[in-house]
């Protein structure tokens, strides 16, 4: 008989140990690209991937491999790895903000998320440039270097400092969120595009920002995020209020007070169903 994730706590404190350690290296390895070079592909347009990235997802599945051959990875570069059927799901995104990354702008992170059955058990976020780990298992809060956060109280989006971000196929799509983003800077007191959406997740979970939202991203982008957030007793759903998945690309995540009022001015602006 298979242990409920909740009850094997052992197993979950090996679990974020494995995923700290792996965001770790990766972040040493981006550094260390930050200093001897790298090379940069254009996967699309405006839509690059470095060494770095490579490398960095290497690394961590590396690491994830050594601790549980077993379990199944998602990773951005090297998709889903075909491994027999296991519980457990990490998903990884190796380098979240590779744009700000090639252009040296000090705005990136690692993000590494575990499911188990589907579930989002495991969240880590570390971001190299500011040495900032984010950590959060399910049923233990969410912590910043060690110490607890928690979201903001901000009841009112005339008080509220919000983010978004906009995906790769900006220039192809009427779905490309500008409409929501003119909306938006017109009712909150400050609005920010940071373009690295798992950071975005950890700085509501910290209350340094009040919410964010987006319409396409992928599920690297979210694993380890939400789990971050909501241990921070932050509210996540998609874009309608109705429950969020990793793997349904819309997401509205805020400290709670102005989830509402989020959904009723994106609901303004939604297409007819
Ligand atoms: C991107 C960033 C960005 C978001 C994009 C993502 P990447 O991820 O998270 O903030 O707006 O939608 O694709 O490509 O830098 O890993
Ligand atoms: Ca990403
Ligand atoms: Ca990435």
């Amino acid at each position: 008989m298979s242990i409920p994730y909740g009850q094997d706590t052992p197993l979950l404190d090996t679990l974020i140990s494995v995923a700290t350690d792996a965001a770790r290296q990766a972040g040493a390895v981006l550094a260390e690209c930050t200093r001897n070079g790298f090379r940069i592909e254009h996967k699309q347009i405006i839509n690059l991937v470095t060494d770095a990235d490579h490398q960095a997802e290497q690394r961590i599945i590396d690491v994830i491999h050594d601790a549980f051959p077993t379990h199944r990875v998602l990773a951005e570069e090297r998709g889903l790895t075909e491994e027999p059927p296991s519980r457990y799901k990490w998903v990884i995104d190796p380098l979240d903000g590779t744009t700000n990354f090639a252009h040296g702008f000090p705005a990136y992170c690692v993000s590494i998320g575990v499911e188990c059955d589907g579930c989002g058990i495991i969240g880590v976020v570390y971001d190299p440039t500011r040495d900032e780990l984010f950590t959060a298992q399910i049923g233990h809060g969410a912590y910043l270097n060690g110490f607890p956060i928690s979201v903001s109280k901000t009841d009112h989006l005339d008080r509220a400092l919000l983010v978004t971000g906009f995906a790769y196929d900006i220039r192809e799509t009427p779905n490309n969120n500008l409409n929501h983003f003119v909306r938006f800077a017109l009712k909150v007191q400050g609005l920010r595009r940071t373009g690295t959406a798992a950071l975005d997740l950890c700085y509501v979970a910290a209350g340094r920002f009040d919410g964010f939202w987006e319409v396409k991203l992928n599920p690297w982008d979210m694993a380890a995020g939400v789990v971050i957030l909501r241990e921070a007793g932050g509210r996540v759903t998609d874009l309608k209020g109705a429950p969020h998945s990793i793997y349904g690309q819309e997401l509205v995540a805020s400290n709670g007070p102005i989830h509402q009022a989020m959904l009723d001015l994106l609901q303004e602006d939604a297409p007819p169903s």
